[in-house]
């Protein structure tokens, strides 16, 4: 893992900005990964911002979302779905039918994530994933305890989740108890990963994933096990860590 810590989710948000828009133009016809939440709305904007300003182009790109809620449609303001719509998707080139969100009202849910699982792979598999991280360790919304080799699947939201996520709806009561979620397994087999973290509620999760024991009980924590890792964190959410200077050190001194 590569543990980079700046002061800001800004100059966090402009440096993974850029390494996924390098990749682009390194390669038009890459696969994205995207992930919802507060936490890539600032990646998501200055990629918009390198789209309108800089002739970054995702006409060719193809995009698979983590996770969706069951029982919300495309147009519920809070499906993921409408989320990615609003908070990237309508603001750049990319073409909508190359852009794929688990379908979170399909009749047979098996067989939405098999296919889900399918199609990643008929793409040629996704080239960056971006991810955050929930405050109980998931990934994704692989909560705690989920097979560290699961594949896209059903799961059940904890207590946690559904509070954490309440902030998005009217009333803790209209938070989705299920959700379609890409399994750990499946982000492990993605070619590289951005995971990012802001602010100091993040702080125990991050030193817990980085520099705790890769267990179940800590999804995030399986990202050891990846090659290719960024965890691109500001200083609050890297508060917790016993080795910050030695990654300032490796930032700084970088070849
Ligand atoms: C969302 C997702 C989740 C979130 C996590 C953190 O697609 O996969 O793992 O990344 O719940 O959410 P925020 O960023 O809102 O703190």
């Amino acid at each position: 893992m590569e543990v980079i810590i700046l002061p800001t989710k800004e100059e966090c948000a402009y440096l993974g900005a850029g390494i996924i828009a390098n990749l682009i133009r390194d390669n038009p016809k890459c696969v994205l990964g995207l992930a919802t939440g507060s936490t890539p709305v600032p990646v998501y904007n200055e990629l918009i911002r390198l789209h309108k300003e800089n002739n970054l182009s995702f006409a060719e790109v193809t995009t698979f979302n983590l996770d969706e809620y069951i029982g919300l449609s495309a147009d519920h303001p809070c499906s993921y779905r409408y989320f990615m719509q609003e908070q990237l998707f309508n603001e750049v080139d990319v073409d909508l039918n190359a852009t794929h969100v688990p379908n979170g009202l399909a009749d047979d849910v098996q067989s939405e994530c098999e296919s889900y699982e399918e199609l990643i792979t008929k793409s040629g598999g996704i080239d960056l994933q971006i991810l955050g991280i929930g405050s109980d360790g998931h990934i994704g919304f692989n909560e705690p305890c989920s097979s560290l080799s699961s594949r896209t699947r059903m799961k059940t939201l904890t207590g946690e989740t559904i509070e954490d996520n309440s902030r998005f709806f009217d009333s803790v009561d209209d938070v989705p108890r299920h959700c379609i979620t890409m399994g750990v397994g499946t982000i492990l087999d993605t070619r590289s990963v951005l995971l990012f973290a802001f602010g100091e509620g993040k702080a125990d999760v991050i030193s817990q994933s980085v520099e705790g024991p890769i267990t179940s009980m800590v999804p995030a924590s399986a990202l050891q096990l990846h090659q290719r890792v960024k965890v691109i964190i500001d200083d609050a959410a890297a508060s917790k860590l016993s080795n910050i200077d030695y990654y300032k050190e490796v930032y700084a001194n970088r070849p």
